[in-house]
């Protein structure tokens, strides 16, 4: 019904994934996270309308889209919140700056987990804080929180905890103990969680739900940010709308000011495009994350049966993350680069050792990336 196997050239589009590097043109980029996938035909529907209507004025979030996503919380995270705790943003990246803006200080500390996404850890110099890390621990083949050095790290001006989940890189879904022990810290420290959770509708263990960190508990909802869009889901990245959801009208209002003059308000084709995905683009996202599940179980296999490397399994998103320190190569992304490969390497996200690859491309072209990762480690 739907043709992930399509292969569509995104050369000579603008596209960061596939232009920006300038790599010559055998190149496969498997780096920034957007899909090689056409989106789903209601959105494209949607863009053509707006389109064809022709004026291009300012827009403003209409109930009808608030309402929807209120309803989608509730039918896919059993979440009740309301339509005025969203604050419709034009990115993740920018509500993250957001957050650590309207929490604490100039000066005072943000808490993440490392390896981490790469804004999470550079943000803090762009909001007047200071950044505090601490290292995710591989338990069973799964990255997780190492909960006493969590809580060592922090400092009476730690005043917000920076939270991934599902977590990228690593693709770890918190369980609610989990997730109720981080609550269970921040709140005895009085720090605010920003959880970004922009990866919560791509869940590849069927076993598995996403639990959004703040409907776990009141106290959770009171002191949490959640970070959501359509984006990754949907492969409409590049259309700009997101939305922070903020139970806490003091935390909201702190969000509210913190962004006030910065950002612009969202354009109509993000809007009809949000629209478009969470109501009519189910169908397509489950079988988006089957095919990604498939890729997923295919690149396992072939990464763990290279020598020196090891990939654990994915609980969620498309972003393997691999580790190559028993290579003792010192530079793989050059290395895979020559080799025809571009990754993400994992010192990007201060994981050294390791490097990123996207899987959510049609079979073929993963494939065709497999065997150049073997040739290059080989
Ligand atoms: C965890 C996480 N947050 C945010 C983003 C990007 O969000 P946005 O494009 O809305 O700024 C990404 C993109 O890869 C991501 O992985």
């Amino acid at each position: 019904m739907y043709n992930f196997d399509e292969i569509i050239n995104r050369k000579n589009t603008d596209s960061t994934k596939w232009d920006f590097n300038r790599d010559p043109a055998y190149v496969i980029p498997m780096p920034v996270a957007d899909m090689d996938f056409r989106c789903p035909e209601p959105i494209i529907q949607a863009l053509h309308e707006v389109a064809e209507h022709g004026i291009m004025g300012y827009s403003f979030v209409p109930d009808s889209l608030k309402d929807l996503f209120t309803e989608r919380m509730k039918n896919l995270y059993g979440w009740s919140i309301q339509n005025e705790w969203q604050v419709w943003i034009p990115g993740l990246v920018p509500g993250i700056t957001a957050s650590y803006r309207a929490v604490g200080q100039a000066g005072d500390a943000v808490l993440t987990t490392l390896p981490v996404y790469a804004p999470f850890h550079l943000a803090p110099t762009w909001a007047d804080k200071r950044l505090l890390t601490t290292q995710l621990v591989e338990i069973d083949g799964r990255w997780t929180f190492d909960f006493e050095a969590l809580e060592q790290a922090i400092t009476p001006d730690t005043k917000l905890f920076m939270l991934c989940n599902p977590y990228n890189p690593g693709g770890t879904v918190f369980r609610k103990d989990e997730l109720a022990r981080l609550v269970a810290i921040c709140h005895k420290h009085g720090v605010v969680i920003c959880s970004d959770e922009i990866h919560c509708d791509l869940i590849l263990e069927e076993n598995l739900q996403h639990i959004p960190t703040a409907s776990i508990s009141p106290e959770a909802a009171d002191l949490t940010i959640t970070l959501m869009a359509p984006s990754k889901t949907f492969n409409i990245a590049g259309l700009g709308c997101s939305v922070a959801i903020i139970a806490n009208p003091a935390l909201r209002q702190k969000f509210i000011q913190a962004k006030a003059g910065f950002f612009p308000e969202l354009n109509r084709f993000g809007i009809q495009a949000a629209y478009a995905a969470y109501k009519d683009c189910e169908p397509w996202r489950k079988a988006l994350v089957a095919y990604l599940k498939e890729n997923h179980d295919i690149l396992y296999e072939a990464i763990n049966g290279m020598k020196g490397l090891k990939m654990n399994k994915l609980e969620a998103t498309y972003l393997a993350w691999i580790d190559a320190r028993a290579t003792g190569v010192q530079d793989i992304a050059q290395v895979l680069l020559e080799n025809g490969v571009r990754i993400v390497d994992g010192k990007v996200f201060q994981g050294e050792g390791f490097f990123r690859v996207n899987f959510a491309c049609p079979r073929a072209t993963l494939l065709e990336g497999i065997a150049r990762m073997k040739k290059a480690f080989a």
